[in-house]
Protein backbone atom coordinates (compact mmCIF):
# COMPACT_ATOMS: atom_id res chain seq x y z
CA UNK A 1 0.00 0.00 0.00
CA UNK A 2 1.09 3.58 -0.33
CA UNK A 3 0.66 6.55 -2.84
CA UNK A 4 1.34 4.79 -6.09
CA UNK A 5 -1.43 4.44 -8.74
CA UNK A 6 -1.90 0.72 -9.38
CA UNK A 7 -1.66 -0.91 -12.40
CA UNK A 8 -2.97 -4.80 -13.10
CA UNK A 9 -1.33 -6.47 -15.62
CA UNK A 10 -1.85 -9.65 -17.10
CA UNK A 11 0.73 -11.50 -19.49
CA UNK A 12 3.57 -10.14 -17.04
CA UNK A 13 5.52 -13.30 -17.05
CA UNK A 14 7.37 -12.45 -20.40
CA UNK A 15 7.40 -10.19 -23.52
CA UNK A 16 5.33 -7.16 -23.87
CA UNK A 17 3.35 -7.41 -20.53
CA UNK A 18 7.05 -8.11 -19.01
CA UNK A 19 8.75 -4.78 -20.41
CA UNK A 20 5.29 -2.87 -20.03
CA UNK A 21 5.06 -4.04 -16.34
CA UNK A 22 8.89 -2.20 -15.34
CA UNK A 23 8.31 0.26 -17.35
CA UNK A 24 5.22 1.18 -15.45
CA UNK A 25 6.74 0.75 -12.31
CA UNK A 26 9.98 2.44 -13.28
CA UNK A 27 7.53 5.55 -14.25
CA UNK A 28 5.69 5.01 -10.68
CA UNK A 29 2.96 2.80 -10.46
CA UNK A 30 2.56 -0.11 -7.96
CA UNK A 31 2.02 -3.11 -10.26
CA UNK A 32 0.23 -6.42 -9.89
CA UNK A 33 1.37 -8.78 -11.98
CA UNK A 34 -0.32 -11.10 -13.71
CA UNK A 35 0.00 -15.05 -15.54
CA UNK A 36 0.01 -18.91 -14.77
CA UNK A 37 4.11 -19.20 -14.47
CA UNK A 38 4.27 -17.98 -10.71
CA UNK A 39 8.23 -18.41 -10.58
CA UNK A 40 8.48 -16.16 -13.64
CA UNK A 41 6.44 -13.52 -12.46
CA UNK A 42 8.42 -13.66 -9.07
CA UNK A 43 11.29 -12.77 -11.16
CA UNK A 44 9.88 -9.72 -12.69
CA UNK A 45 8.86 -8.72 -9.38
CA UNK A 46 12.19 -9.21 -8.12
CA UNK A 47 13.84 -7.20 -11.03
CA UNK A 48 10.83 -4.25 -9.96
CA UNK A 49 11.50 -4.29 -6.27
CA UNK A 50 15.22 -4.27 -7.19
CA UNK A 51 14.70 -0.81 -8.49
CA UNK A 52 12.49 0.59 -5.91
CA UNK A 53 9.31 -0.06 -7.54
CA UNK A 54 6.85 -1.79 -5.67
CA UNK A 55 4.71 -4.98 -6.92
CA UNK A 56 3.04 -8.01 -6.40
CA UNK A 57 2.50 -11.11 -8.29
CA UNK A 58 -1.15 -12.67 -8.50
CA UNK A 59 -0.71 -15.63 -10.92
CA UNK A 60 -4.16 -16.53 -12.73
CA UNK A 61 -5.37 -18.24 -15.73
CA UNK A 62 -7.23 -15.44 -17.64
CA UNK A 63 -9.26 -17.69 -19.78
CA UNK A 64 -11.06 -18.56 -16.04
CA UNK A 65 -13.36 -15.86 -15.12
CA UNK A 66 -13.26 -16.78 -11.45
CA UNK A 67 -9.68 -16.79 -11.23
CA UNK A 68 -9.39 -13.34 -12.89
CA UNK A 69 -11.52 -11.96 -9.98
CA UNK A 70 -9.83 -13.16 -7.73
CA UNK A 71 -6.51 -12.30 -8.81
CA UNK A 72 -7.85 -8.50 -9.16
CA UNK A 73 -9.86 -8.79 -5.51
CA UNK A 74 -6.01 -9.94 -4.49
CA UNK A 75 -4.44 -7.47 -6.25
CA UNK A 76 -6.88 -4.58 -4.64
CA UNK A 77 -6.31 -5.70 -1.23
CA UNK A 78 -2.57 -5.86 -1.11
CA UNK A 79 -1.71 -2.94 -3.42
CA UNK A 80 -5.02 -0.83 -3.83
CA UNK A 81 -7.68 0.47 -6.18
CA UNK A 82 -6.92 -0.92 -9.80
CA UNK A 83 -6.35 2.63 -11.83
CA UNK A 84 -4.99 1.06 -15.29
CA UNK A 85 -5.33 -2.37 -16.60
CA UNK A 86 -3.55 -3.36 -19.35
CA UNK A 87 -5.16 -6.84 -20.65
CA UNK A 88 -2.13 -8.22 -22.62
CA UNK A 89 -2.09 -11.93 -21.77
CA UNK A 90 -2.72 -13.65 -25.11
CA UNK A 91 -1.53 -16.74 -27.72
CA UNK A 92 -0.79 -17.29 -31.12
CA UNK A 93 -1.65 -20.74 -32.96
CA UNK A 94 -1.87 -21.24 -36.31
CA UNK A 95 -5.34 -22.52 -37.51
CA UNK A 96 -5.15 -24.82 -40.72
CA UNK A 97 -8.37 -25.86 -42.52
CA UNK A 98 -7.13 -29.60 -42.80
CA UNK A 99 -6.82 -29.80 -39.21
CA UNK A 100 -9.76 -27.74 -37.76
CA UNK A 101 -9.10 -27.96 -34.30
CA UNK A 102 -12.47 -26.24 -32.41
CA UNK A 103 -11.10 -26.63 -28.78
CA UNK A 104 -7.54 -24.69 -30.34
CA UNK A 105 -10.06 -22.03 -31.58
CA UNK A 106 -11.77 -21.74 -28.42
CA UNK A 107 -9.08 -21.86 -26.25
CA UNK A 108 -7.21 -19.04 -28.16
CA UNK A 109 -10.47 -16.96 -28.29
CA UNK A 110 -10.82 -17.62 -24.70
CA UNK A 111 -7.42 -16.52 -23.72
CA UNK A 112 -7.50 -12.83 -25.94
CA UNK A 113 -10.88 -12.21 -26.08
CA UNK A 114 -12.27 -13.36 -22.93
CA UNK A 115 -9.34 -13.61 -20.76
CA UNK A 116 -9.42 -9.26 -21.29
CA UNK A 117 -12.95 -9.10 -20.92
CA UNK A 118 -13.26 -10.90 -17.62
CA UNK A 119 -10.49 -8.59 -16.63
CA UNK A 120 -12.34 -5.48 -17.46
CA UNK A 121 -15.25 -6.97 -15.53
CA UNK A 122 -13.55 -7.30 -12.21
CA UNK A 123 -11.93 -3.46 -12.23
CA UNK A 124 -14.74 -1.69 -14.22
CA UNK A 125 -17.54 -1.10 -11.28
CA UNK A 126 -14.71 0.94 -9.02
CA UNK A 127 -13.37 2.97 -11.90
CA UNK A 128 -16.71 4.17 -12.22
CA UNK A 129 -17.50 4.77 -9.07
CA UNK A 130 -14.14 6.32 -8.70
CA UNK A 131 -14.96 8.57 -12.05
CA UNK A 132 -11.55 7.34 -13.40
CA UNK A 133 -9.66 4.89 -15.02
CA UNK A 134 -7.74 3.57 -17.76
CA UNK A 135 -8.11 0.02 -19.66
CA UNK A 136 -5.43 -0.72 -22.08
CA UNK A 137 -6.34 -3.45 -24.46
CA UNK A 138 -3.21 -5.08 -26.14
CA UNK A 139 -4.76 -6.69 -29.89
CA UNK A 140 -2.72 -7.00 -33.03
CA UNK A 141 -2.46 -5.66 -36.43
CA UNK A 142 -3.80 -9.38 -36.88
CA UNK A 143 -7.16 -8.32 -36.50
CA UNK A 144 -7.73 -5.36 -39.18
CA UNK A 145 -8.09 -8.36 -41.53
CA UNK A 146 -8.37 -12.14 -41.78
CA UNK A 147 -4.90 -13.10 -42.24
CA UNK A 148 -4.23 -16.41 -43.56
CA UNK A 149 -3.67 -19.55 -41.10
CA UNK A 150 -5.03 -17.17 -38.69
CA UNK A 151 -8.40 -17.56 -38.29
CA UNK A 152 -8.53 -18.32 -34.98
CA UNK A 153 -6.01 -15.48 -33.53
CA UNK A 154 -7.32 -12.97 -36.55
CA UNK A 155 -10.69 -13.70 -34.68
CA UNK A 156 -9.59 -13.04 -31.01
CA UNK A 157 -7.46 -10.37 -31.98
CA UNK A 158 -10.73 -8.53 -34.27
CA UNK A 159 -13.12 -9.58 -31.30
CA UNK A 160 -10.86 -7.65 -29.17
CA UNK A 161 -10.26 -4.57 -31.43
CA UNK A 162 -14.17 -3.69 -31.82
CA UNK A 163 -14.82 -4.89 -28.50
CA UNK A 164 -13.07 -2.33 -26.69
CA UNK A 165 -13.63 0.27 -29.28
CA UNK A 166 -17.23 0.29 -28.50
CA UNK A 167 -16.49 0.25 -24.75
CA UNK A 168 -14.03 3.28 -25.62
CA UNK A 169 -17.74 4.95 -27.12
CA UNK A 170 -19.67 3.91 -24.02
CA UNK A 171 -17.57 4.98 -21.77
CA UNK A 172 -17.27 8.82 -23.12
CA UNK A 173 -17.66 10.80 -20.09
CA UNK A 174 -17.37 8.92 -16.95
CA UNK A 175 -13.36 9.38 -16.78
CA UNK A 176 -12.64 5.85 -17.44
CA UNK A 177 -10.32 5.74 -21.10
CA UNK A 178 -9.84 3.02 -23.07
CA UNK A 179 -6.63 2.46 -25.13
CA UNK A 180 -6.67 0.40 -27.84
CA UNK A 181 -3.04 -0.91 -29.12
CA UNK A 182 -2.58 -2.76 -32.00
CA UNK A 183 1.59 -4.13 -32.54
CA UNK A 184 2.93 -5.45 -35.68
CA UNK A 185 6.14 -8.24 -34.88
CA UNK A 186 8.07 -7.66 -31.77
CA UNK A 187 10.64 -9.76 -30.53
CA UNK A 188 9.57 -11.99 -27.84
CA UNK A 189 9.11 -15.42 -26.79
CA UNK A 190 5.73 -15.50 -29.08
CA UNK A 191 7.85 -14.32 -32.48
CA UNK A 192 10.92 -16.42 -31.32
CA UNK A 193 10.12 -19.56 -32.61
CA UNK A 194 8.45 -17.72 -36.19
CA UNK A 195 9.92 -19.27 -39.80
CA UNK A 196 8.15 -17.28 -42.22
CA UNK A 197 9.43 -13.74 -42.77
CA UNK A 198 8.00 -10.70 -40.01
CA UNK A 199 7.93 -7.41 -41.51
CA UNK A 200 8.92 -4.35 -40.04
CA UNK A 201 10.10 -6.83 -36.48
CA UNK A 202 10.99 -4.78 -33.91
CA UNK A 203 12.91 -5.14 -30.59
CA UNK A 204 11.13 -5.16 -27.03
CA UNK A 205 12.31 -1.81 -25.87
CA UNK A 206 11.03 0.68 -28.52
CA UNK A 207 8.05 -1.34 -28.87
CA UNK A 208 7.77 -0.86 -24.60
CA UNK A 209 8.08 3.02 -25.16
CA UNK A 210 5.71 3.32 -27.92
CA UNK A 211 2.95 1.52 -25.60
CA UNK A 212 4.39 3.61 -22.49
CA UNK A 213 3.79 6.64 -24.19
CA UNK A 214 0.03 6.07 -25.38
CA UNK A 215 -0.88 5.28 -22.22
CA UNK A 216 0.71 7.94 -20.38
CA UNK A 217 -0.80 10.10 -23.23
CA UNK A 218 -3.93 8.60 -22.61
CA UNK A 219 -4.40 7.68 -26.53
CA UNK A 220 -7.41 6.39 -27.74
CA UNK A 221 -5.85 3.70 -29.96
CA UNK A 222 -2.07 2.95 -31.20
CA UNK A 223 -1.03 1.15 -34.28
CA UNK A 224 2.43 0.23 -34.81
CA UNK A 225 5.11 -0.25 -36.92
CA UNK A 226 3.22 2.05 -38.87
CA UNK A 227 4.64 1.31 -42.11
CA UNK A 228 2.82 -2.34 -41.41
CA UNK A 229 -0.05 -0.99 -40.47
CA UNK A 230 -0.66 1.39 -43.32
CA UNK A 231 -0.09 -1.89 -45.77
CA UNK A 232 -2.61 -4.14 -43.84
CA UNK A 233 -5.12 -1.44 -43.18
CA UNK A 234 -4.78 -0.62 -46.74
CA UNK A 235 -4.84 -4.06 -47.95
CA UNK A 236 -8.46 -3.85 -46.15
CA UNK A 237 -10.07 -1.72 -48.78
CA UNK A 238 -9.03 -3.51 -52.03
CA UNK A 239 -11.29 -5.22 -53.71
CA UNK A 240 -11.66 -8.49 -52.34
CA UNK A 241 -10.09 -10.79 -55.13
CA UNK A 242 -7.00 -8.71 -54.72
CA UNK A 243 -6.94 -9.21 -51.18
CA UNK A 244 -7.31 -12.82 -51.30
CA UNK A 245 -4.55 -13.31 -53.94
CA UNK A 246 -2.23 -10.78 -51.89
CA UNK A 247 -2.93 -12.43 -48.65
CA UNK A 248 -2.34 -16.02 -50.10
CA UNK A 249 1.08 -14.85 -51.10
CA UNK A 250 2.37 -15.38 -47.49
CA UNK A 251 4.82 -18.63 -47.87
CA UNK A 252 2.50 -21.14 -46.04
CA UNK A 253 5.27 -23.78 -46.49
CA UNK A 254 7.76 -21.81 -43.74
CA UNK A 255 4.53 -21.68 -41.25
CA UNK A 256 4.92 -24.07 -38.20
CA UNK A 257 1.76 -26.22 -37.99
CA UNK A 258 -1.21 -26.03 -36.14
CA UNK A 259 -0.78 -26.75 -31.96
CA UNK A 260 2.80 -26.50 -33.29
CA UNK A 261 4.96 -23.02 -32.43
CA UNK A 262 3.35 -20.17 -31.10
CA UNK A 263 3.74 -17.37 -33.93
CA UNK A 264 3.23 -14.04 -34.87
CA UNK A 265 0.99 -11.30 -32.99
N1 LIG B 1 5.06 -10.20 -30.19
C1 LIG B 1 4.32 -9.75 -31.19
O1 LIG B 1 4.80 -9.66 -32.33
C2 LIG B 1 2.90 -9.31 -30.96
C3 LIG B 1 2.27 -8.61 -31.99
C4 LIG B 1 0.96 -8.21 -31.83
C5 LIG B 1 0.30 -8.45 -30.65
N2 LIG B 1 0.93 -9.14 -29.66
C6 LIG B 1 0.16 -9.40 -28.44
O2 LIG B 1 0.90 -8.93 -27.33
C7 LIG B 1 0.54 -9.69 -26.18
C8 LIG B 1 1.81 -10.15 -25.49
O3 LIG B 1 2.48 -11.05 -26.36
P1 LIG B 1 4.05 -11.31 -26.34
O4 LIG B 1 4.54 -11.12 -27.71
O5 LIG B 1 4.67 -10.53 -25.23
O6 LIG B 1 4.07 -12.87 -26.08
P2 LIG B 1 4.66 -13.76 -24.91
O7 LIG B 1 6.04 -13.34 -24.55
O8 LIG B 1 4.40 -15.15 -25.33
O9 LIG B 1 3.72 -13.39 -23.67
C9 LIG B 1 2.42 -13.84 -23.56
C10 LIG B 1 2.00 -13.63 -22.11
O10 LIG B 1 0.63 -14.05 -21.97
C11 LIG B 1 0.55 -14.91 -20.86
N3 LIG B 1 -0.53 -15.86 -21.02
C12 LIG B 1 -0.75 -16.71 -22.06
N4 LIG B 1 -1.82 -17.48 -21.81
C13 LIG B 1 -2.29 -17.10 -20.59
C14 LIG B 1 -3.36 -17.54 -19.79
N5 LIG B 1 -4.20 -18.51 -20.17
N6 LIG B 1 -3.54 -16.95 -18.58
C15 LIG B 1 -2.69 -15.98 -18.16
N7 LIG B 1 -1.67 -15.52 -18.88
C16 LIG B 1 -1.46 -16.09 -20.08
C17 LIG B 1 1.91 -15.59 -20.77
O11 LIG B 1 2.17 -16.01 -19.45
P3 LIG B 1 2.08 -17.51 -18.88
O12 LIG B 1 2.53 -18.43 -19.96
O13 LIG B 1 2.99 -17.46 -17.71
O14 LIG B 1 0.66 -17.70 -18.49
C18 LIG B 1 2.83 -14.44 -21.14
O15 LIG B 1 3.11 -13.66 -20.01
C19 LIG B 1 -0.34 -10.84 -26.68
O16 LIG B 1 -1.70 -10.53 -26.46
C20 LIG B 1 -0.05 -10.87 -28.17
O17 LIG B 1 -1.11 -11.40 -28.90
C21 LIG B 1 2.21 -9.59 -29.78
Amino acid sequence: MGNRRVCFITGASSGLGMGLAIRLAQEGYAVGLAARREAQLEEVAEKIREHGGTAGIFPCDVSQRDQVAGAIRRCEEELGPVHLLVANAGVSVNTRVEAFDTMEIERVIRVNLLGAVYATEAVLEGMLNRGQGQIVAVSSIAGFAGLPMSAAYSASKGGMTNFFESLRIDLRGSGVDVTVITPGFVKTPMTDHNQHSMPFLMDLEPAVDLMARAIRKRKKSLAFPWPLAAVVWSARALPRPAYDWLASRVDRRKAPGAGGPVKEG
